[in-house]
């Protein structure tokens, strides 16, 4: 790896032909005419190995907030600072597309709203936005919980199962695999009700959308989109499956969405967040968006919303209360400091919408999971004109150009473990949310401070001025982030309720790997045991 800052001039971007053309010139020559910009150089092989986020930790420590990262030809502008990040996610939003994301997701997911085009955007953020109303999550926090308990029950009869035959009172589980069931079978309830019930069986359902999970990873980390070969489908057998695992996806959704239809009864907005929530049979995503009066969408646009939101909701939350167990589990005081709570709020009860105000710890704890282990890490954008950046918080200076067509990486992991904006950054410590801060002065920044977002039941991007992004900000912010937030916040509850949680192996033997979301790479294999009270 050969890192090296460069401080060239900048070149200057008047918009006559002549610059233009000159500064393409520069731009192929130099991998990118990006100016004054550090430069981090990599090497191919720095694409293999290791997760490219942690090696955009280590080139951040070296170049700063904003640096290029080049390999040969090909650059990317690598954010990892508030004020610019906020401009590119906030101020500036319109001028970015999702680039390269979008170009491996719009397969899977058509024009849903991750990868849509601005118009197409505009017009299902706006459908799709009052969906998730106070009595809808209110009414999923039933089936969060409902679900969990599904996870809970199975894993008590494996522990009985295991004292009848063994006379042991410990299973090992992989987590991972058993949150993302859970995820599963949660978003499949709230967006389409769909009862996948992976919890506790398989089906070809079921082996699709995890296929197709498997082939989106694939191709954001693969370097070479031989799938836009047209033959390809037909030729490699992995792009074959992956055809035929859409087909089994679209097959179940088109009947979903066609029989929700056939039921519509068209009706206002907001009446349709006034229905009685607590003795609805569907309260669905679906039903809202078939019912709301106004607006007529095409069969395949609701498809690619469902489609989105199952893909956007499911590995996302599995990770966060993956990454929770394996932090919890090296800080024992922690877990029985949340176990207090939760039976001080819960006692044996289930977690409601009322009672999970009250748990506080227990949310602080799922927000510093995202701070630690962000997903995804990394958030893509493209420019869809030329830019000029802002300058940064430590002195990075204003006004770098940016060509139409420049590749972005703001990295969410970096910002979230930046030891500008921490205090002992990589530390797990829920309790820093509560902590009270001033600005710190620095220009352009406001600084640190929890009581900027009054009200909020979780701490979100506003109290660190984009610092914290778990959620993405500005207007494409995550639209399901309370959601997540709840549903982790409940699972988590559930089972610390029940059991107490160890790693099978040393924590250093879990190994990273990153494709959307972060991820252990032979599962999170724990040791569950009843709790002893
Ligand atoms: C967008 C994170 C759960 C649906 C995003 C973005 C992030 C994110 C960072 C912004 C991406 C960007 O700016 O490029 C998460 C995390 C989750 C989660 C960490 C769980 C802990 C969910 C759930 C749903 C959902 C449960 C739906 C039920 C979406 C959609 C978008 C999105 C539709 C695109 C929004 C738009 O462009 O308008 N998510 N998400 N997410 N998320 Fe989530």
């Amino acid at each position: 790896i050969r890192c090296q800052s460069t401080d060239t001039k900048e070149p200057k971007t008047n918009g006559n032909l002549l610059d233009n053309a000159s500064n393409l010139l520069t731009n192929f020559l130099s991998g990118g005419s990006l100016g004054s910009m550090p430069t981090a150089e990599g090497a191919v092989s720095d694409l293999f190995g290791k997760p490219l986020f942690l090696s955009l930790y280590d080139w951040f420590m070296e170049h700063g907030g904003v640096f290029k990262l080049a390999f040969g030809p090909k650059a990317f502008v690598v954010i990892s600072d508030p004020i610019v990040a906020r401009h590119v996610l906030r101020e500036n939003a319109f001028s970015y597309d999702k680039g390269v994301l979008a170009e491996i997701l719009e397969p899977i997911m058509g024009k849903g709203l991750i990868p849509a085009d601005l118009d197409t955007w505009k017009l299902r953020r706006r459908a799709i936005t009052p969906a998730f109303h106070t009595m809808y999550l209110e009414a999923m926090v039933k089936v969060f919980s409902a679900c969990s308990e599904k996870m809970i029950l199975k894993s008590e009869k494996l522990l009985r199962d295991k004292e009848v035959s063994s006379g042991e009172d410990v299973i090992e589980l992989d987590l991972e695999a058993e949150f993302s069931s859970l995820a599963l079978d949660i978003i499949g309830l709230s967006v389409f009700n769909y009862d996948f019930g992976s919890v506790t069986k398989e089906s070809p359902v079921i082996k699709a959308v995890y296929g197709t999970l498997y082939e989106a990873e694939h191709r954001s980390t693969f370097y070479f989109p031989y799938w836009n070969f047209p033959p390809a489908r037909w030729i490699v057998p992995r792009q074959r499956k992956f055809q035929s695992d859409l087909k089994i996806i679209n097959d179940c959704l088109d009947g979903l969405i066609q029989n929700a239809k056939e039921t519509r009864e068209e009706t206002d907005v907001e009446k349709l967040q006034q229905r009685d929530y607590s003795n609805l049979k569907d309260a669905s995503l679906l039903r809202f968006l078939v019912d709301m009066r106004g607006v007529d969408i095409d069969d395949r646009q609701l498809r690619d919303d469902l489609m989105t939101m199952l893909i956007a909701g499911h590995e996302t939350t599995a990770a966060v209360l993956t990454w929770a167990v394996y932090l919890l589990s090296q800080n024992p005081e922690k877990i029985r400091k949340a176990q207090a709570e939760i039976d001080a709020v819960l006692g044996e009860g289930a977690p409601t919408y009322e009672s999970m105000k009250k748990l506080e710890y227990i949310r602080l704890i799922v927000v510093e999971v995202l701070r630690l282990y962000p997903q995804p890490p990394l958030l893509i954008r493209r420019t869809l004109k030329p830019e000029t950046l802002p300058g940064g918080y430590k002195g990075e200076k204003s006004g770098h150009q940016v060509p139409k067509g420049t590749d972005i990486f703001i990295s969410v992991y970096n910002l979230h473990r930046s030891p500008y904006f921490w205090d002992n950054p990589h530390d797990f410590e829920p309790e820093r949310f509560l902590r009270t801060k001033e600005s710190n002065g620095i220009e352009g920044w406001a600084g640190f401070d929890p009581s900027r977002s009054p009200g909020a039941l979780y701490p979100n991007e506003i109290i660190a001025d984009f610092a914290f992004l778990p959620f993405g900000g500005g207007p494409r912010k995550c639209i399901g982030d309370q959601f997540a937030l709840m549903e982790s916040t409940v699972a988590l509850a559930m089972l610390l309720q029940k059991f107490d949680v160890e790693l099978r192996g040393s924590p250093e033997s879990v190994e990273l790997v990153s494709g959307a979301t972060i991820h252990a790479k032979n599962g999170m294999w724990c040791k569950l045991k009843k709790r002893s009270k």
